[in-house]
C-alpha cells in the first residue's frame, strides 16, 4: 500500500491567493505582462534603483549567510533593537509558519481575528490544532475589544494570530488594543502580522511596546517592493525569536534576497516618496470611484474593499480587459472586490474598465 500522507493534511484549506495565476492567464489568451494588477497589496512603483545595483555585485556560486548577519545589524540599528530580537525570513509568510512550528501542537487552540489572510489557518491546521475566531462583520469590519477577550478567556489559545492592519478590509487597531489582550493573556503568544504597517500613515509597531508575549510580523516585499525576492523580518522577544530560529530551514532567505533588503533599507527616501504618492493616489482613486456610483470603504491602507454584488464575475469581467483585482469570496466576503491603488495612470485604466463593467449592466454593488 502506498504511503499516506499526514492525516492533518484532510484538514489543510486551499488557500487563495492574489497576484496572477500564470495557468489562469494562459488559458484566456493574456500574456502576464500585459495585466494590471490591482490584487497584490504592493508598492507599484517598485524597488530603489539602488536594489537592482546591489544584486548585480551578489556572488551567486557562494551560500548566504544562514543568520543573515549584514541586514539583521542594519535593521537592528535602523529599528533601535539588538540583533538578537531580528529573525529575517523568506517573505513573512514563512516567519508565520515557523511561529506556528515553534510554538503550536497538535490540540491547542489557535485564535484568529478574520476575515483575514489566510496563511493563518492552513499552518494551524497542518499542525493540528484547534482553529477559532472572531469575525467582523460588514461594512465597517468593527471588531470588539471585550468580545474578543471574552473569547480569548475562553479558548485559551497558545496562539493567536492578528493582522494589523488588517487584509483584506485595512481596518487598523490602535497597538493598544492589541497589547492590552496580550497583557491579559501572558500564556498566549500574539503574532502579529504588521506586513502592510507602513501603508498606514504615522502607525508604530506593536513591537514599540516590548511585550514578552508579542511577535511583529514585517514585511520587506510590500512597501520595499520585493515581492519577487520574497524577504521579511520578525521581531520580538530574544526567547520566542530564538524558537523561531531553531525551526527555520537552513539559507531559506538567499543572497539576493539579503542584498536587496540592505539596498532597499538604506535609501528611505525612495520609500517615502512611493508611500506619499500612493497615499494621493489612493484619494483621487476613492473619488474616481465614488463618481462611478461605487461605494469604496474606509481604509487605513492604500487598499479597500469595494461592493460589487458578484465579485467573481467583477473579477473575471475585468481580467478579460487585462485588470485583476481580488475577489473576496475566499474572505468570505463574495460580493466584495480588493482593490490596492497603483500608479495614477493605472488607476485610470482600473475606472474605465469599471466603468464599462458597469455599463454592460451586471454591476449591482450598492
Ligand atoms: C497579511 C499578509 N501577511 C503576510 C503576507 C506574506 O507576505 P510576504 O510576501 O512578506 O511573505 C501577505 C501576502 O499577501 C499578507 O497579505
Amino acid at each position: 500500500m502506498a504511503p499516506e500522507p499526514r492525516p492533518e493534511l484532510l484538514e489543510v484549506p486551499d488557500v487563495v491567493h492574489g497576484a496572477l495565476d500564470f495557468a489562469e492567464l494562459e488559458r484566456l489568451g493574456l500574456a502576464p505582462e500585459a495585466v494590471l494588477d490591482f490584487s497584490v497589496n504592493g508598492n507599484p512603483y517598485g524597488p530603489s534603483p539602488r536594489v537592482r545595483a546591489a544584486l548585480a555585485t551578489v556572488a551567486l556560486e557562494r551560500y548566504p549567510d544562514r543568520q543573515a548577519l549584514a541586514l539583521r545589524r542594519e535593521l537592528a540599528q535602523h529599528l533601535d533593537v539588538p540583533p538578537s530580537q531580528i529573525l529575517v525570513g523568506n517573505g513573512s509568510a514563512e516567519l508565520l509558519w515557523l511561529a506556528a512550528l515553534a510554538f503550536l501542537r497538535p490540540g491547542d487552540a489557535v485564535y484568529i481575528l478574520g476575515p483575514t489572510f489566510g496563511e493563518y489557518e492552513r499552518v494551524a491546521r497542518l499542525l493540528g490544532a484547534r482553529v477559532q475566531g472572531y469575525t467582523a462583520a460588514p461594512a465597517a469590519f468593527h471588531v470588539d475589544p471585550q468580545a474578543v477577550a471574552q473569547e480569548l478567556h475562553r479558548t485559551s489559545p497558545r496562539l493567536v494570530f492578528v493582522c494589523n492592519p488588517n487584509n483584506p478590509t485595512g481596518t487598523y487597531l490602535p497597538c493598544e488594543t492589541i497589547a492590552a489582550w496580550a497583557g491579559a493573556f501572558p500564556q498566549s503568544l500574539f503574532v502579529v502580522d504588521e506586513a502592510y504597517l507602513p501603508f498606514v500613515a504615522g502607525a508604530a509597531s506593536v513591537h514599540t511596546l516590548r511585550l514578552a508575549n508579542v511577535l511583529a510580523l514585517h514585511s520587506m516585499t510590500k512597501a520595499y517592493a520585493l515581492a519577487g525576492l520574497r524577504l521579511g523580518y520578525a521581531l520580538g522577544p530574544e526567547p520566542v525569536v530564538q524558537a523561531l530560529a531553531k525551526a527555520q530551514p537552513p539559507w531559506s532567505v538567499n543572497a539576493l534576497a539579503q542584498a536587496a533588503g540592505r539596498a532597499a533599507l538604506s535609501d528611505q527616501q525612495h520609500l517615502r516618496t512611493c508611500l506619499a504618492r500612493l497615499a494621493q493616489a489612493k484619494g483621487e482613486l476613492v473619488r474616481g470611484l465614488q463618481a462611478l456610483g461605487l461605494a469604496p470603504l474606509p481604509s487605513a491602507t492604500h487598499f479597500f474593499l469595494v461592493p460589487m454584488g458578484n465579485a467573481r464575475r467583477c473579477r473575471q469581467a475585468l481580467l478579460r480587459q487585462g485588470i485583476l483585482v481580488r475577489d473576496c469570496t475566499s474572505f468570505g466576503l463574495p460580493a466584495y472586490i480588493r482593490i490596492a491603488t497603483r500608479t495614477p495612470a493605472d488607476n485610470a485604466r482600473l475606472l474605465a474598465a469599471l466603468q464599462a463593467y458597469g455599463q454592460s449592466g451586471v454591476c449591482h454593488g450598492r
